[in-house]
């Protein structure tokens, strides 16, 4: 009993170390660094957007200007206006640690993004849990963005150069910048410290004792009539090997990409027509076009279930990158993608799609992973980010919220005490009433298992009838040749996972592992 429970144990431990990373959690938090624009003095809209994962949520952002905690139920989204700029009570000019973080916590997992309008300006950002965070962070190189400069001592805000920002959330934490111009700091839980990125200084990578966000930013690399625009991107935490970006050429219009990795550091100009459409680091690639830093997304962090959140009065849009022979199969919500164009990208077996957004919506695959990016525009002025991920396991019922939950119960006894076991693990005796639901399972248990084990199925005492302990109906059956008997060679149901999980009846008492599960819970599901 004992050493099963253990192996149990452990088998939880490896499925959720294997688990991919996504951005759902329950503790956030969020800068917003200054939308300066210098010469036209307006307050920006800063704010917060929560989508809630299960019902019953309470979410709670702190400082905001709502004194009460609402409670979302599932697939609610709810804006938090925020009074709060990184440095509104320092002078511009003056840089280093400040407390204005905004805080975001709740009692179950919801994802985050950050918006900061102003004017023309729009700034998207989705946010990582604290607990999803990085240690070491490469620093790209800096665009050249014309009418800006390198130089600090100009002292003139639009004329600054790039900036590195960093959030310490949780524990005391010491903070080196490595390179030429190497410095350290210590911030205490909550506080953020801010500092230039001059090119010509060379700083190289950013790491800390304990887990950061590192944004990367200028306040005034989009200009229209004077006016100046800020220009922010997360950076992705370093890799420990080297990974493929593809990049969408929808978006590649004059576009340059920037790599920083332990080995390079380049901003090369990408000609979607003539590059291949695929580049590679072990540390930060962000797409910069004028108007936009977006950090690209690598074939190893392609997701099955996004989170699509539009910015009101603008045109929204998502990017789809997904292999050439997996285009079918995408959903928004609940109807299927069908009619979408799709283009290749050179040189690659990927091919990419925009698809016009006019509400908040889950974009989802049921059988394979792809890359989606939520971008849009007013007039020449771009916004946009990865789309936040949901979900990494592609789910052919929907977009799960959670993990299934499937167990190979692997002590032998009877029918009835496999039920009692499997109850006692808060899963069920698995019910088997639909072909792909068989297919599913028996893929999986054949990676560890060739048993033959108990299904959730047995014969009516009264009637004879077969029936499943869900109570769904008994069809798509799977029994082996021969199988079932006659009443009296057998009461219950087992499956052979060998023998391609075919079901033969058996003496309810023969002594048999059995199969608990639990099925994920979802934001969207289509059965
Ligand atoms: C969530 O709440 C809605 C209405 O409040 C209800 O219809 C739905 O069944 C609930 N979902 C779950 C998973 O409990
Ligand atoms: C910032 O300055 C305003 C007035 O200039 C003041 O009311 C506010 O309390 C200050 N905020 C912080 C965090 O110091
Ligand atoms: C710009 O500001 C810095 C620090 O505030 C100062 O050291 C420098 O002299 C100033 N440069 C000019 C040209 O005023
Ligand atoms: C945010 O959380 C940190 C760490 O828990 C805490 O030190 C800080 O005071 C909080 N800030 C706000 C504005 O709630
Ligand atoms: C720039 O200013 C002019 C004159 O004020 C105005 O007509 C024009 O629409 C502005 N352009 C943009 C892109 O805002
Ligand atoms: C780096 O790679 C090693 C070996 O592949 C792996 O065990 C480790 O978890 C990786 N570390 C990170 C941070 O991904
Ligand atoms: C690309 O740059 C050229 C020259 O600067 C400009 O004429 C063109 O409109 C730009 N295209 C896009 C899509 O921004
Ligand atoms: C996914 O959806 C496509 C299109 O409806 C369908 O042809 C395919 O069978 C589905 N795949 C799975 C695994 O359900
Ligand atoms: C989206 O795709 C359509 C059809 O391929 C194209 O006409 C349109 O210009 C695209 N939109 C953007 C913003 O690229
Ligand atoms: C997302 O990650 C969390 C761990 O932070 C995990 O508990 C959850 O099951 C994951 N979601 C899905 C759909 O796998
Ligand atoms: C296993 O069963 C599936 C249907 O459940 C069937 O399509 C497949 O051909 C079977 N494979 C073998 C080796 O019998
Ligand atoms: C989720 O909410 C959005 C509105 O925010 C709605 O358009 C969409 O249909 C909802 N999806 C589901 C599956 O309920």
């Amino acid at each position: 009993m004992t050493s099963s429970l253990l192996l149990l144990l452990l088998l939880a431990a490896q499925t959720a170390a294997a688990d991919p990373v996504n951005n759902t959690g329950t503790s956030f938090i969020a800068v917003f660094p200054e939308n300066i624009a210098y010469y036209h003095p307006t307050n920006p809209q800063n704010q917060i957007w929560v989508t809630a994962l299960y019902n019953a949520t309470t979410v709670t952002v702190s400082p905001t200007s709502s004194t009460s905690s609402p409670q979302l139920s599932v697939n609610q989204s709810q804006s938090f206006d925020l009074d709060q700029e990184l440095m509104r009570n320092l002078s511009v000019e003056a840089f280093g640690v400040s407390n204005s973080v905004v805080n975001i916590t709740s009692d179950k997992q919801i994802v985050v993004q950050a918006f900061s309008i102003k004017k023309k300006s729009v700034q998207t950002a989705v946010l990582v849990p604290t607990d999803k965070l990085g240690t070491k962070y490469f620093i790209p190189p800096v665009p050249v963005i014309s009418g800006t400069t390198d130089d600090p001592n100009v002292n003139v805000t639009e004329r600054s150069p790039f900036r590195l920002i960093i959030i310490n959330p949780t524990d005391t934490n010491t903070v080196t910048v490595k390179g030429s111009a190497a410095s350290s700091v210590t911030l205490q839980p909550g506080q953020v410290s801010q500092s230039w990125v001059p090119n010509n200084q060379v700083p190289r990578w950013v790491e800390a004792e304990k887990p950061i966000a590192v944004l990367f930013s200028h306040p005034c690399a989009m200009q229209t009539n004077c006016t100046c625009g800020l220009l922010t991107a997360m950076l992705p935490p370093a890799r420990n090997q080297t990974v493929r970006f593809p990049v969408p050429s929808v978006l590649a219009q004059n576009a340059s990409v920037l790599l920083s990795d332990g080995g390079s550091r380049e901003a090369k100009p990408f000609n979607p027509d003539s590059d291949s459409a695929v580049v590679q680091s072990s540390g930060t690639a962000i797409l910069y076009r004028p108007g936009l830093l977006l950090t690209l997304i690598p074939e190893t962090e392609f997701a099955s279930c996004f989170s699509i959140f539009t910015v009101p009065s603008k045109t929204n849009f998502a990017i789809i990158v997904v292999l050439k022979d997996s285009t079918s199969g995408i959903y928004v919500g609940n109807s299927l993608l069908d009619a979408a164009v799709w283009q290749d990208l050179k040189g690659t077996e990927y091919v990419s799609t925009n698809y016009s957004l006019t509400q908040n919506t889950v974009i989802w695959h049921n059988s394979s992973k792809m890359a989606v990016y939520v971008v849009g525009y007013e007039g020449s002025d771009w916004f946009g980010n990865p789309a936040p991920v949901i979900s990494t396991t592609p789910d052919y019922r929907g977009c799960p919220v959670n993990a299934e939950r499937l167990t190979v119960y692997n002590t032998s006894q009877g029918w009835r005490e496999s039920l009692q076991s499997c109850q006692n693990l808060n899963l069920d005796l698995i019910s088997l009433s639909e072909s792909r639901l068989q297919r599913h399972v028996c893929l999986k248990l054949q990676q560890d298992s060739d048993q033959k084990v108990w299904i959730g199925m047995r014969r009516s005492s009264k009637t004879g009838n077969w029936y499943w302990l869900s109570r769904a109906p008994v069809r798509d059956t799977n029994w082996g040749s021969g199988e079932p008997g006659r009443v009296d060679e057998g009461q219950c149901a087992a499956m052979s996972v060998r023998s391609n999980c075919t079901w033969s009846d058996e003496d309810c008492c023969s002594a048999f592992q059995s199969v608990c599960y639990k099925e994920a819970d979802y934001l969207v599901r289509i059965n």
